[in-house]
């Protein structure tokens, strides 16, 4: 096969922050130190990834990692992305800033949810495993691992959270036309699912629930496997691509970032625009600012608190120390569908614990506004959650003093909002409503999760 050619700006290497700070691997605690643990069925899902996979979220040895060759051609369909200085915008904010963006939304399944489903199917199909299964929140990482499923000849099977799969069911034909089987979560195939439908016959879906559900049919046979769509350190990996693309296509503008800004789900795409900073401002000397914004509907780094707790509601995750809400707590059912999961994940989650990220939480209303406004000016129509990113933008741009000199601010468009015109339709139509975080859900769900750390202690050391 004659593969695409390969842009010379297209990185050859991941960047890995664990060279850099290695503090940043951080251990799960065992099961058994946790009150009432199970050994849950699907377990093993989760833990039997292709050792080259796992090992990439705990290599501190190599500051660069190798893309493996049929990855790169992949990559090279679509990348590097665009990355663009927001004139209009800047003229229309009066802002005193040079404002650029990277644009992730331009492939076919239309977000950086891609750089890590191909990466991990090429490991998986190399590694023998037959068929993927997985949970999706916004649908983008549904779409994506599909995509990537059928690239490397894989069966696929998502779990989609009910309130999203609602809100553009369009997604979900293009997740089928990919080859995958897609199921609302919750569903009555797992035990997960049934439990959920049975406290609460409406209940509209979590991530949590999503993940489990997925792991629960994962654990049924030996030729599926999980795969996981944010969080995991390999997935922050195979997400720098971004952010090493725009060192290099800022250079060429000759420029470098004062803040860097991106939404936050569980951490990947904040984590693939921004690690790669981090790396060239240890190497240059020069500090770079960086900002996660994640959804006021569900606020695990603002409101959040930093313990041990699981990704899913099986309960058969890693118990990791990670900023939370508790895996019980049911976001409303804001359009911005990626950013409702309950935790960040563990790297991310240090980061914010050392002070190397500020965050701050912004309401849907703001974010279709500043959504609305990259559209009319930029000719990008963003996804619900990269608005939130524009938004926080603005926030930062705007509190910039006059009298110093332009902030340089850079932000991640991590996907389109072509799948979403329901929801700016309904903006439009001023049916959208500044939702902030269910607070009985949330009071129910931090005290259950500090129920769930007692007795837990601080594991001696790292690994
Ligand atoms: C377009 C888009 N941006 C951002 C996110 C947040 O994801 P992450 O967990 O990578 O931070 C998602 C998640 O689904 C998404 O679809």
């Amino acid at each position: 096969m004659v593969a695409t050619a390969r842009d010379p700006q297209l990185p050859t290497h991941w960047f890995n922050i664990l060279h850099d700070r290695p503090q940043y691997v951080t251990s799960a605690v065992s099961r058994s130190r946790v009150a009432g643990a199970v050994k849950a069925a699907g377990q093993g899902a989760l833990l039997q990834q292709p050792l080259s996979l796992a090992r990439q979220s705990i290599n501190t040895a190599d500051r660069l990692i190798p893309i493996p060759g049929e990855v790169l051609d992949l990559y090279a369909q679509y990348r590097p992305t665009p990355l663009r200085r927001a004139v209009r915008l800047e003229e229309r904010l009066g802002a005193n800033a040079r404002i650029y963006y990277k644009y992730e939304g331009a492939n076919l399944t239309g977000s950086h949810k891609l750089n890590t489903a191909l990466a991990q199917a090429h490991y998986y199909a190399r590694a023998g495993v037959r068929h993927l299964v997985t949970g999706t929140g916004a649908g983008q990482w549904g779409t994506a691992l599909a995509y990537a499923c059928q690239v490397m000849g894989l069966r696929c099977t998502i779990f989609w959270v009910r309130s999203t799969l609602r809100q553009k069911p369009i997604r979900g034909d293009m997740m089928r036309l990919l080859g995958a089987v897609v199921h609302e979560s919750p569903s009555n195939l797992t035990e997960v699912g049934r439990r959920a439908l049975k406290e609460d016959p409406e209940e509209i879906g979590t991530m949590a629930q999503a993940t489990g559900e997925a792991l629960a049919l994962a654990g049924e046979d030996s030729e599926s496997r999980f795969a996981v769509g944010s969080g995991e350190n390999s997935v922050l990996l195979h997400q720098t691509i971004i952010g090493q693309e725009a060192i290099s296509q800022m250079a060429s503008l000759d420029d470098f970032p004062d803040c860097v800004i991106a939404c936050m789900g569980a951490g990947s795409n904040f984590g693939g625009i921004t690690l790669p900073f981090l790396g060239a401002a240890k190497d240059s000397g020069r500090p770079v600012r960086l900002v996660a914004v994640e959804s006021a509907a569900c606020p695990k780094l603002t409101r959040g608190r930093y313990r041990y707790d699981l990704s899913d509601a099986l309960g058969t995750t890693p118990v990791t120390k990670i900023y939370s809400l508790g895996s019980s707590y049911v976001p409303p059912p804001v359009y911005a569908g990626g950013l409702r999961h309950h935790s960040a994940g563990p790297l991310a989650s240090a980061m914010y614990a050392d002070g190397s990220l500020e965050a701050m939480a912004i309401d849907q209303l703001t974010s279709f506004r500043a959504g609305m406004l990259f559209c009319e000016t930029e000719g990008i129509l963003p996804a619900p959650e990269a608005a939130h990113a524009i938004a926080g933008m603005m926030d930062v741009v705007s509190r910039h003093p006059r009298q110093e000199p332009p902030l340089v601010a850079l932000v991640n468009i991590s996907g389109h909002g072509l799948l979403d015109l329901g929801a700016y339709s309904a903006f439009a139509a001023g049916q959208i409503e500044p939702v902030t975080a269910d607070e009985a859900s949330l009071a129910q769900s931090l005290s259950a999760l500090e129920e769930f750390n007692q007795g837990i202690a601080e594991p001696a050391e790292a690994p």
